[in-house]
């Protein structure tokens, strides 16, 4: 199977959930495993690309051939990112980041005490819209999972990042996404669109990289 040609391309992954500290034993996350993005980093791989991994908290083993960086919170994930967007052609924002953090990292345990607890949460940069917006940013694809007005909010966000992909994920399909071996995706751009069936999230990559092959090279022509 051939996912198009990525040879002499380096692409740049995120993947994964990130993980943020509430105090020394405790963090809030969410459900994403990093499959999606895993397989992305094997097939682009198997194309014949650099591949860089920067990946939050999973239990996956590398892909081989790939370089992984393991990060855990969204601000070291920025970080990396941006340490390795310059060499990098194509940049794929798989991983569920979190949008907030805590306005402060306790040093200590917090106590259990009152009934109710009250935590104060503070934006987390967007990795993704921070590499679109760059002077000369890669040939940036995006990911949006929504449970409800899936292409329109895809759409926004195609929009309002500056992306030249988006893939929409209904997270709302039972059994599809976060956490599972199956995904479907509705990949969106500026003048047209493409539905990829559930399917196996390896046979998924490959469809996903094709059309980005399809995409960038319409980019570099024209
Ligand atoms: O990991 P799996 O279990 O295999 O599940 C795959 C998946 C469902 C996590 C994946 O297919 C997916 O949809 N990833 C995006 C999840 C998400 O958090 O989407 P979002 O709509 O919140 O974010 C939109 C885009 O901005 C994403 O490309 C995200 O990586 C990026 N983002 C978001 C917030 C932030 N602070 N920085 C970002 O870069």
């Amino acid at each position: 199977v051939t996912c198009g040609d990525f040879s002499d391309k380096t692409v740049l992954i995120t993947a994964g959930p990130t993980r943020e500290a509430l105090d020394p034993v405790r963090y809030i996350t969410n459900h994403s495993s990093g499959k999606m993005g895993y397989a992305i980093a094997q097939a682009a791989q198997r194309a014949g690309a650099r591949v860089i991994l920067v990946s939050g908290p999973t239990q996956l083993a590398t892909p081989a051939g790939v370089e992984r960086i393991d990060v855990t919170s969204a601000q070291q994930m920025l970080e990396t990112v941006m340490a390795h967007v310059k060499s990098c052609d194509i940049f794929i924002a798989t991983a569920a980041v979190a949008d907030y953090r805590a306005s402060h990292i306790s040093q200590n345990k917090i106590k259990k005490k009152d009934d109710e607890l009250t935590l104060t949460f503070v934006k987390n940069p967007d990795i993704l819209k921070e590499v679109a917006c760059l002077p000369t940013p890669p040939f940036t694809v995006g990911f949006a999972a929504e449970s409800q007005n899936v292409e329109h909010y895809a759409r926004q966000k195609l929009i309002n990042k500056k992306l030249d992909i988006i893939a929409a994920n209904d997270i709302s399909r039972e059994g599809l996404g976060f956490n599972s071996d199956q995904n479907a995706l509705h990949v969106i751009w500026a003048d047209g669109d493409k539905r990829l069936e559930p399917q196996n999230k390896k046979h998924l990559a490959c469809a996903l990289l094709t059309v980005i092959n399809d995409r960038y090279n319409n980019k570099k022509t024209s």
